[in-house]
């Protein structure tokens, strides 16, 4: 049976690319716009911790004062959420592991403030993705990158960490509204990430990374009729002194690994949910189920017909867990929750999620 469906056929000319089926998968949420310590996840979807219990058991303020209580949970180990994504996310297979980063978030304080608040084991990052050159993703690699060189350090580990992303980067991006264009603020540069001791990889092609445990997509097809990118979006060409309409965002690429089923990471679906969802079935042959759908769906802004068609389409791709986040919006999972019930385990910032 191909999953992939009519728009986007496989061919016998595609060569199925080689993902290895791994054992187990772990998300850590670093970087997310929204925050629930306290909300379980739906019975049968994943494992999750993370919440307020779990950061009281693991407090390091014991206590000798209070009767039996023998941990005081301080609020001060919760993270913060902050308007961008980065889930650093670990396979396993047999006594192999692999780490990748996808993304960083938007600011360099948001993603130490809340590593040091987690503690996940960074020295073991090998390779950073970029998923799109936009600030809520890329704003806090170079700190990222030096804070995860320096646990490297630390443990005298000497491998190199790769930093994965596509060639394209703009100059500036921006939004085009009626009187006039809003710039972001440019993404860190090549050179900022190598001098922070990253060795910059750029790709733009789908390729598969450490032992084919994961696979990054290159540029995602858009091959449904409604995910047509980011309206009003612009990108400034320096040499011409003009912005230039930008609203394919091209450079976005997906994270996928297959745990029973695809797992995808797509941080903020301007190529389309769908179409990244049907990119990761394609990629791998057609035949491999979903099993999860991972991050920003970038619904927030989208009309109610857009959000019941894509809502509609991911059903039929039928993922067994669906956790939106980021740029997704309350309208978006309320639908979700609403076509797809029992399926939702929102991405929020500070989760441990096991697939
Ligand atoms: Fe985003």
């Amino acid at each position: 049976m191909n999953l992939s469906g009519p728009e986007d056929p496989f061919s016998e000319a595609d060569t199925p690319v080689d993902l290895e089926e791994v054992d187990s998968l772990e998300a850590i949420v670093i970087i997310d716009n929204e925050l629930d310590p306290l909300s379980p996840p739906a019975p049968d979807t994943v494992q999750l911790a993370g919440n307020l219990g779990t950061i009281g058991m693991g407090s390091t303020h014991n206590l000798t004062d209070r009767g039996e209580a023998c941990k005081e949970l301080r609020l001060g180990d919760v993270c913060c959420a902050a308007h961008g994504l980065s889930i650093l996310v670990t396979a396993t297979k047999g006594d192999q592991k692999h780490t990748i980063l996808f993304d960083a978030g938007p600011e360099e304080e948001a993603w130490e403030r809340n590593v040091k608040r987690l503690r996940p084991d960074i020295a073991s990052i090998e390779v950073v993705q970029l998923s799109h050159w936009h600030r809520d993703h890329s704003g806090g690699l170079p700190r990222a990158i030096r804070m995860i060189k320096d646990a490297k350090q630390a443990e005298s580990r000497s491998e190199d960490l790769v930093v994965d992303l596509h060639p394209d980067r703009p100059s500036y991006r921006g939004i085009a509204l009626p009187e006039h264009i809003i710039s972001l603020e440019a993404d860190p540069t090549f050179e900022e990430m190598e001098s922070a001791g990253a060795v910059v990889d750029k790709r733009s092609e789908p390729h598969t990374v450490l032992d084919n445990f994961f696979l990054v997509s290159g540029e995602i097809p858009r091959v449904t009729p409604y995910e047509t990118g980011l309206r009003n979006a612009v990108r400034y060409d320096p040499h011409e002194k003009e912005w230039f309409s930008d609203e394919a965002i091209q450079d976005e690429r997906a994270l996928f690994c297959n745990l029973k089923g695809l797992v995808v990471f797509t941080a903020c679906s301007h190529a389309g949910v769908v179409n990244a969802t049907k990119h990761a079935v394609h990629l791998t042959g057609g035949t491999v189920p979903v099993h999860a759908v991972v991050g920003g769906f970038h619904l927030a802004t989208s009309d109610a017909d857009q959000v019941e068609t894509t809502v509609k389409d991911l059903k039929r791709l039928d993922p067994a867990v669906i956790m939106p986040g980021h740029c997704t919006g309350w309208r978006a999972k309320f639908a979700i929750e609403k076509h797809m019930p029992g399926s939702m385990v929102p991405c929020t910032v500070g989760s441990r999620i096991t697939f």
